[in-house]
Parts: C-alpha cells; structure tokens; sequence
C-alpha cells in the first residue's frame, strides 16, 4: 500500500512511520509536512534514506499539491495538526487553519478520489469528565480553541460520510508519551527543567488527571484503524492509565532523584479540563486492539530512557560539526536566532533578538547540554 502520511515529521507521525517501515514490508510511505512548529527532520534520520521513503514538503491546506500527492497514494493518515492547548489559548487561528482547514482540505479530495482517510482526532474533543467515561456515542464538549478545531473536523467529517458515503475512519487518543516529544508538553518538559534543578511549573494544584498511552500503541490501534476499521466510524483509543499531573511529576523526580521542591504550582491554565477519560471496549472487540503490548508501557522506565539522552541528546549527537540544529526542534521557545553544532563539544547560538523567550531558551537549555559536555556560546 502506498500511504500518505501528513505531519510526519512531529511526534506521533514520526513514531507511526518508524514503526511501519521497521515492522512491515507493505508500506511504502509519502509523508507531507510543512515543517511548522512541532516538525523536525531529525524524527525521521534513521529511516530518511529508506526506498520506502518520500519527503514532501507541503501545508496539507494547498489543495493542488494534495491531490497530486493523494492521487499516488491509496489511503491518507491525518496526523498533521497544532496540537498544544496552551498556544491554542493564545492564539488560535493557526488551529483552525490546520486542524479544520487542513483536515477538510484531505476530506474533500479523498471523498473525490475515493481514497480512504484516517483523521487522528482526541479525547479532548468529549470535555472533562468529572466521574464518567466516554464512549464513541458521548456528546462533544470542547474546552479549549485547540479541542474546538478538533471537534469541528471531526463533525465535517462524520457530513462528508453522511453525505458523500467517504471512506473516513476517526481515531480518538488520551494523551501520549514517547520518544521525540515536543519539549513544550508536561513530562518532556518537566525532564528538561529537572535535569537543570530548575522549577516545573504545575498549573493549578496538580489533580488534573490524564490518561497517558505510549506513542507506539496508539500508533499500533491508528494502523489497526486504517487497515481493519469500518468506514464512517470512530474508535476510541485509551490506555486506562489515568494519573493526575502531580503524580506523574512527581514519578519523574523521583526517578531523577530530585527533591519535589522544584515543583512549583503556578496559575491554571485557562478552562483547564480537569480529566479525560475514554472506554475503548469497541476497538478492544472489533479491532482485537490491546493496550500495552509495548516495552515502554510502564512510564518509569520510558522516563529512564529518555533520561539516558534518548530524546533530545539524539538531535545533537549525529550532527555533524558545522550543521545547523532545527530551531523549532531544540525549543519551542526560541523565535530568531541560530544554533549550530560548531564541533562536537560546543554549540553555537547566535542571536540578534533578546527577547524573554530567549532567555527562557537559554536557561532552559544550557544546563542540559552541558550535562551532555556541550556548551553553548551566545555571540
Ligand atoms: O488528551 C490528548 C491531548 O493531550 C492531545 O489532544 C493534545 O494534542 C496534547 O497536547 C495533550 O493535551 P494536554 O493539554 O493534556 O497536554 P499537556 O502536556 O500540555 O498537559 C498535560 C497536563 O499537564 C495538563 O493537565 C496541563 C498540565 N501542565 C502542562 C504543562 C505544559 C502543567 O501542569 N504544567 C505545564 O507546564
């Protein structure tokens, strides 16, 4: 099958196309990404020069270069997303552009082709739940402007199927942890900042709870999805792993051997949910999905390996001495400015702007790397 994946240069894309390039032999993958915020050519170095492999870079909301590409391909995953709720907070339209422009961009033309369409969607499309647990069939309650553009893409799709009888199948996940998370969420950045001995900011009093899956069996139930799942449903993808925000922090310092003084419990974020939960009984029967079929199922010992530099020291460590290191991958922070390995002790970090989102960076980052005996020099 050839497969057009979009966004797989982010977290959970980068995991999906690993996996089915290592474990099968039936893909060959297109994969589109516009090399925005969350993007990094780095996830993907390990298998860049694979034959069943193709780059393209694209916006998924550039409707010429969609349907060429979906033309060539027999099914699109949509992963290709903004996905953090703080930003959406802050400014949402680059969420709507993405996730509902970008999601019926995808819809329209594989409706057209008669292509099938995964669209990877969330738990936070159903709000918090205070004590209940969503099925497929729970009613959409979107707290935040990121849930909301979620929501809507999903509501178009369920029209399109309705209404064109396309072949969309929607995937809904609680919260992943992983290899190659973006440093701006809760457990890659409460590593970073613990490393430094710097303070973890928990937002609110820390009881807000989620239900945490690793990247690599969700990806197994979106795969499952694509090949086995029935078209114009939804299916529901948890872990029963739910834990509240301070447990989780804490387990990390704990792991670290770091005092729980760091933790420093700072305003709530705005409409914050204070739990996701979803029962994933109709996947577990339709699809024989089961959770929990990875090594990294427990969180303590993929926290142990991510402490081992497994994360964000690979970024650094391949580079060859005088490449530039993606801004977008290293912070999530920094806005102008360069970063280059210049041999492979130090790091150059070159700047015009001196803003607090650099100096943020720079706290944020110099510690770690020179726990890795790298340096940064800031001209
Ligand atoms: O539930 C699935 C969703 O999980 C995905 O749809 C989203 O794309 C993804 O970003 C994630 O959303 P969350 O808001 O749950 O993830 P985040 O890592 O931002 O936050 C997890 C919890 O930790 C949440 O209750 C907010 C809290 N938090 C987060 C950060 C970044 C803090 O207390 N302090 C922080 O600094």
């Amino acid at each position: 099958m050839r497969l057009l994946v979009t966004g797989g240069l982010g977290f959970i894309g980068s995991n999906f196309i690993i996996k089915i390039l290592k474990e099968t032999n039936d893909f060959e993958i297109v994969n589109v990404d516009a090399e925005l915020f969350g993007s990094n050519q780095q996830n993907l170095e390990g298998i860049k020069d694979s034959d069943r492999y193709e780059f393209v870079k694209g916006n998924i909301t550039n409707k010429n270069l969609m349907t060429e590409l979906i033309s060539k391909c027999d099914s699109v995953v949509n992963f290709a997303a903004e996905s953090f709720v703080d930003r959406s907070i802050n400014d949402a339209n680059p969420f709507l552009v993405s996730n509902i422009r970008g999601a019926f961009t995808l819809m329209d033309i594989t409706t057209k082709q008669k292509k099938r369409m995964v669209q990877i969607s969330t738990d936070e499309v159903f709000g918090s739940l205070e004590s209940t647990t969503a099925t497929e069939e729970s009613k959409f309650n979107p707290s935040s402007p990121y849930a909301a553009t979620k929501a809507a893409a999903e509501l178009l799709a369920n029209s399109y199927t309705k209404t064109y009888d396309s072949d969309i199948i929607i995937t809904r996940s609680t919260n992943n942890y992983g290899p190659r998370q973006f440093a701006e969420k809760l457990i890659p950045k409460t590593i970073i900042l613990a490393i430094q001995n710097k303070k973890i900011p928990i937002y609110g009093n820390g009881k807000n709870i989620r239900d945490w899956i690793y990247v690599d069996d969700h990806c197994e139930a979106a795969l499952l999805c694509l090949l086995k799942g029935k078209s114009g449903l939804s299916y529901n993808i948890s872990s029963n792993n739910e834990i509240d925000n301070l447990t989780i922090v804490t387990k990390i310092l704990e792991i670290m051997n770091k005092p729980n003084d760091l933790i420093e419990f700072v305003e709530d974020r705005p409409g914050h949910d204070l739990r996701y939960s979803m029962d994933s009984s109709k996947i577990n029967k339709e699809l024989e999905w089961k959770v929990g079929t990875y090594e990294h199922h427990d969180c303590s010992s993929h926290f142990k390996s991510i402490l081992l530099g497994e994360m964000y020291y690979n970024s650094l460590k391949d580079s060859a001495p005088g490449k530039k290191i993606s801004e977008k991958y290293i912070d999530g922070f920094m806005q102008n400015g360069e970063l280059k390995i210049t041999n492979k002790k130090w790091v150059e970090y070159n700047t015009t702007t001196n803003n607090n989102l650099i100096r943020y960076w720079e706290e944020l980052f110099t510690g770690f790397l020179s726990t890795k005996n790298l340096k940064v020099i800031t001209k």
